[in-house]
Order: structure tokens, then sequence, then C-alpha cells
């Protein structure tokens, strides 16, 4: 699916006192089967962007193109593009209203007219997918779950989709490190084999390196840069500046640099670090 998103303006409570504008003017275009990473502050308009994506906000001015239709309008084509984007949100508990595990990864399924026997087959597939094991886990209550196995439970009722577009909101907060590592790896691996569009919003700048070919930065409302990974995941100097931490690869290496080393600085993965340092040791 293409998407396309033009001068895209966003206001919360417009015209009370709490009016704010979370986005203003956003340009981006992202070609099927990318790989695009959203970073930015808190409050930078992420979580508002990716919403307008999928087709669940109206905008304020601009608008938001799926394959070349509105994606918030209510006719019978837009209702078929938002259905191939499927957005995991930031806090999972807000996708969760059915009483069993089962229940809620089947409501996807359900609505694109599968059979019994393709949902269930979908819904264990989903469960497996995500790292849970569909015999302990179908009958269980979503809300009686802990919040990273309510964020899997979310994940696996996205994918149980599968989606053309997969959006996801933070999708690692509430996870232990090796439960990030864990479903990252899987949605990278599901990712390969669809070809799907993938697009992750992430304050973790070292998780986002691996995953993505692009990153987009947005600052108080704005795209402030858009370009590949190294590029902007490697210059420490404009992260800081729009408030966010490098990811601990790049600052090693920027100490090193100033304490005299020759080493480049945007080295994103472990295995590239320490062949930058072996490199300079080697000398
Ligand atoms: N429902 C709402 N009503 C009013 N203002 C809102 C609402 N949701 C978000 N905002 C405001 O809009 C701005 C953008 O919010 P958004 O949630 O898109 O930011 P974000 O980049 O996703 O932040 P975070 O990193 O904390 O998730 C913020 O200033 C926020 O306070
Ligand atoms: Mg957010």
């Amino acid at each position: 699916m293409h998407i396309r998103v033009e001068s895209l303006t966003h206001i919360y409570a417009r015209g009370t006192p709490a009016e704010r504008v979370a986005l203003r003017g956003v340009d981006l275009e992202i070609e099927p089967g990318e790989r695009v990473g959203i970073s930015g502050p808190t409050g930078s308009g992420k979580s508002t962007l990716v919403q307008h994506i999928a087709g669940l906000l109206t905008p304020a001015a601009g608008r938001v193109l799926l394959d070349g239709v509105p994606a918030h309008a209510r006719t019978p084509e837009a209702r078929a593009r938002r259905r191939q984007v499927g957005l995991a949100f930031q806090f999972p508990e807000a996708q969760m209203f059915e009483v069993t595990v089962f229940r809620e990864v089947a409501f996807g399924p359900r609505h694109l007219g599968l059979n019994a026997d393709e949902i269930a087959a979908r819904v264990r597939w989903a469960l497996e997918m995500v790292g849970l094991d569909p015999d302990a886990f179908a009958d269980r209550v979503p809300f009686a779950l802990s919040g990273g196995e309510m964020r899997r439970v979310a994940l696996a009722g996205i994918l149980a989709l599968k989606p053309q577009v997969l959006i996801l909101d933070e999708p690692t907060a509430g996870l232990d490190p090796r439960g990030r590592a864990d479903i990252l790896a899987r949605l990278r691996a599901w990712q390969e084999q669809t070809g799907a569009t993938f697009i992750l919003v992430s304050h973790h700048l070292d998780e986002m390196a691996g995953l993505v070919d692009r990153v987009v930065l947005l600052a108080d409302g704005q795209v402030v840069a858009d370009g590949p990974t190294r590029h902007i995941l490697g210059d420490g100097d404009r992260l800081r500046s729009v408030g966010l931490s490098p990811p601990p690869g790049v600052v090693l290496l920027e100490a090193l640099r100033a304490a005299g080393w020759p080493v480049r600085t945007d080295a994103l993965v472990i295995e590239e670090i320490i062949s930058e340092i072996v490199r300079c040791i080697e000398r």
C-alpha cells in the first residue's frame, strides 16, 4: 500500500482552552514494503501521526492518502484500505474488549468473514508468532494478563488480520529486555516473510537501528529529519538537538573520537561498533 501524508495538521480540543496543535503541516511518503522508524521526543506528535495513517482521526487540514484514497473517508474504498492497516496502540489495554484471549485475537479475522477453522488456525498462528503458547493462553481473560502478555495479545490480534501495513507504537513498552529482543526478532521475520510495510514508533533508537532502513524525526509536530537510518541515528548532535538520546554505540564512539581515536561515530549495531574499535586498535 502506498501511503502519502500531505500537509497534515491535527488540532486536539479545538476552540477550547485546552487546544493543542499536535501536527503542523506534515508531509511524508511511504512506499509499499518500506521499513520506517518514527521517533521524536515525548509529545512531538508520533502517536497522532500514526493514528491518522490508520484513518482513525480526521485532519484539521491536509490529508492522508492510502493508495490514493483519503484514509478517514466514510466510503467502502476507504474502509477496505483501513482494514489493511494494522495499528498496535501505545497502550494495549485500550484495544482489549473480549472475554478470552482466543476471542480477542479472533475478533479481526471474524470480521474478515473467514470460516471457523480458518479463524482458529489464524489465532494459533498469531499467538505463536508473538511467543504465546496457544494452549496455555487461549482461554485466559485478557484483562487478567501481565502488561507484557497483554501487549503480545494485542499484537497477535493485529497480525491475525495479515495487514499490508503494520504500525507499532512503542511496541516494547512494558517488556523486559529479553522479551523485547524476542518480539522484535519475530516481527522482523514476519515482515521479511510478507514484505509488508513496517512502521515502528519508538524512543529506543538502538532497538530501532536494526529494524528499519529509514528514520523520520518529529519535533513539535513537524518533520525535522527524514533519511537513511545510519544518516539519522548516527548523527548524535542532531538527535540531542531535538531532545533525544543517541544510541549508546554512537555515544561510545563519540567519546573515543573526542579522546583522539580516528573512529566513525555512525556505527549502529554492536558488531559494527566492535569492528570499528578493533580497526583502530590494529592500526
Ligand atoms: N486526546 C488528546 N487531547 C488533547 N491533547 C492531546 C491528546 N492526545 C495527545 N495530545 C497532545 O498532542 C501532542 C502530541 O501527542 P502525541 O501523543 O501524538 O505525542 P507522542 O509523540 O506520541 O508522545 P509520546 O512519546 O509521549 O508517546 C501532545 O502535546 C499531547 O499532549
Ligand atoms: Mg505516543
